[in-house]
């Protein structure tokens, strides 16, 4: 969560992120057909403007809640982003095949269905219209990763074993313009791999397939890279991506869109996958990953040593973590179950005793409320850096003094829930309910220290300072998504259900949701499903202010 307020910087980071949007689609689009579309694309740099379009097109909707994501994925959702693409060779939006590939079945020969360049990047996400594709499926991530401190270098290994969705000729992945592809092979059905000549530019990678592959095939991809990560400005509240923080400290923080800035990825959290990671750092050195640690770390010959992780559910690239320091590894006990395992600053355990230090206390919590802990293993890692954290599965990191709130440990756990194991669908129309959950749960646990009146008072101090914020909720422009409103509003949302509702309904509504989505991706509309067979009767009436254009509703 953010600790600190950040829209002094909105602005240029928005223009920015508008510029890069529009250079890598340009660039994707060049390379995709020839046609150059950034003036088309962009008639201006404020993305706030594309949103209250979108936004005045949706009031013309009975009630903005009731619109059904089904429908919308067939039109054009209106983000002038997309008014360059070719709509016809688009990958539907449902992750069917696309439109302009007819009947593709396994069954048709599939060079007379593959096309010839790669496929059309995008998985229908206006926010991020060409990151990602929906023309594969990852399965497993196997990174290799090695970081030397002295150059800032990192030498990269990423084994991808994906499903082709799609009749394909060629491979794409997201993957940052830092990095330079050393080798690159790919292996078709089982078959020995064979090195393959990539294409990188405008942070895609093209691995071509040498001949045409039908849907359903396994490919195992493997890339060699190496180079210096930089730090991507993106619609977060800092640059993201491969962090290299006071003392040379590593931590990545890649939420929304940085993972592939470190690691080849199909980076849109709708293609979920498992992870092994091996992380290679100088003696002396402890690296965390998420999830499992693998046996004891590994002495390599070269004065190196090797961490080895396994995250065996699947999980979204954006919450990979890799966090390199002299931590001292604390062990917090088992509790609901879960194996508690903190990685801390040396010798500064003591600090994180009113905060990390009651993460026993917050499970049970949550898990009572929500059901059981989704992954294997849970801990903390503190960092130096600028005050906010990030709920990297299984083990959220915290930078700078953010991991001495126990509302901020909260906040990252509660989003192991509602965030991770279930996460976004589109990014803009989801963030609130993910954000606004977190935010909620840190009130729970004023509740359950301070009592009913503490609770109370959270949502009260949240109003109040909601005053001019931008609605309708599922509405957020990429520079927006993280801003204060989302996660305040969202929060009242659940805070105005829970108190209409009752304990019990409430409640069951949200085991409901975490069970039904378990490992998957939901919507505003599934998260109301819940909620409407909880309560034996549709809850949005009650919080459709939160929805609609306007000033917040009543409390
Ligand atoms: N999800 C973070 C939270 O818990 C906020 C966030 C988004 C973030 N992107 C980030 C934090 C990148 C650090 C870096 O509120
Ligand atoms: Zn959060």
């Amino acid at each position: 969560m953010l600790t600190q307020p950040f829209d002094a910087g909105r602005a240029r980071i928005g223009s920015l992120h508008s510029l890069r949007l529009c250079v890598r689609l340009a660039l994707a689009l060049l390379a995709a057909s020839g046609v150059s579309a950034c003036s088309e694309a962009l008639p201006g740099t404020d993305r706030s403007t594309d949103r209250s379009e979108q936004a005045d097109e949706r009031d013309g909707d009975d009630d903005a809640l009731h619109h059904d994501p089904g429908d919308e994925a067939d039109e054009d959702d209106g983000s002038d982003l997309d008014a360059g693409e070719p709509g016809a060779s688009r990958p539907g939006r449902d992750g069917g095949p696309r439109a302009d590939a007819g009947a593709v079945d396994g069954a048709v020969d599939p060079d007379v269905v593959a096309p010839i360049g790669p496929p059309a990047p995008g998985t229908g996400d206006p926010t991020f219209p060409v990151l990602g594709t929906d023309a594969i499926d990852v399965t497993h991530y196997d990174l290799r990763l090695a970081w030397q401190p002295g150059p800032a270098r990192l030498v990269g290994e990423a084994a991808l074993a994906l499903t082709t969705r799609e009749p394909l000729r060629a491979l794409s992945l997201d993957f940052g313009p830092q990095l330079a592809v050393t080798r690159a092979t790919v292996a078709i059905a089982g078959e020995p791999a064979s090195a393959v000549r990539v294409e990188h530019a405008a942070a895609k990678l093209v691995l071509p397939l040498g001949e045409a592959v039908p849907v359903g095939t396994e490919l195992v991809a493997t890339i060699a890279y190496e180079g210096k990560p930089r730090p991507i400005t993106s619609s977060a509240p800092i640059p993201i991506g491969w962090l290299v923080e006071e003392g040379g400290v590593v931590a990545t923080l890649s939420e929304p869109d940085a993972a592939h800035e470190w690691f080849p990825a199909n980076d849109h959290p709708t293609d979920k996958a498992t992870f092994t990671t091996a992380l290679t750092v100088p003696r002396g050195q402890v690296a965390a990953g998420n999830g499992v640690q693998e046996g004891a770390p590994v002495a390599n010959a070269d004065g190196t040593v090797t961490y080895r992780y396994r995250m065996d559910a699947p999980m979204a690239p954006y919450l990979a973590l890799v966090a390199i320091d002299d931590f001292s590894v604390q062990e917090q006990g088992v509790a609901s179950g879960v194996p508690l395992r903190n990685f801390l600053p040396a010798g500064q355990a003591r600090a994180y005793v009113s905060s990390i230090g009651r993460q026993p206390e917050m499970l049970a919590l949550l898990v009572e409320k929500l059901g059981p802990y989704p992954f294997d293993e849970y801990g903390a890692v503190v960092v130096p850096g600028p005050n906010v954290a990030l709920e990297t599965q299984g083990r959220s990191v915290f930078q700078g003094q953010s991991a001495l709130s126990a509302a901020t440990v909260m906040h990252e756990l509660a989003h192991q829930w509602l965030g991770n194991s279930v996460s976004v669908t589109r990014w803009h129309e989801d963030i609130w309910w993910v954000e606004g959950f977190a935010r909620f749960a840190e009130w729970l646990w004023a509740e359950r220290s301070g009592g009913a009146r503490t609770y109370a008072s959270r949502a009260t101090t949240e109003y109040a300072q909601l005053r001019e914020r931008r609605l309708p909720l599922t509405m957020p422009a990429a520079d927006e998504l993280f801003d204060p409103s989302v996660y305040g509003g969202g929060a009242l949302v659940f805070y105005q259900l829970r108190r209409a509702l009752g304990d019990e309904v409430f409640f069951a509504a949200l085991r409901t949701f975490c069970a039904r989505h378990r490992h998957g991706n939901a919507t505003t509309d599934d998260l109301f499903a819940a909620f409407a067979e909880a309560a034996g009767r549709d809850v949005r009436p009650l919080v459709a202010g939160w929805f609609e254009a306007g000033p917040p509703p009543p409390l």
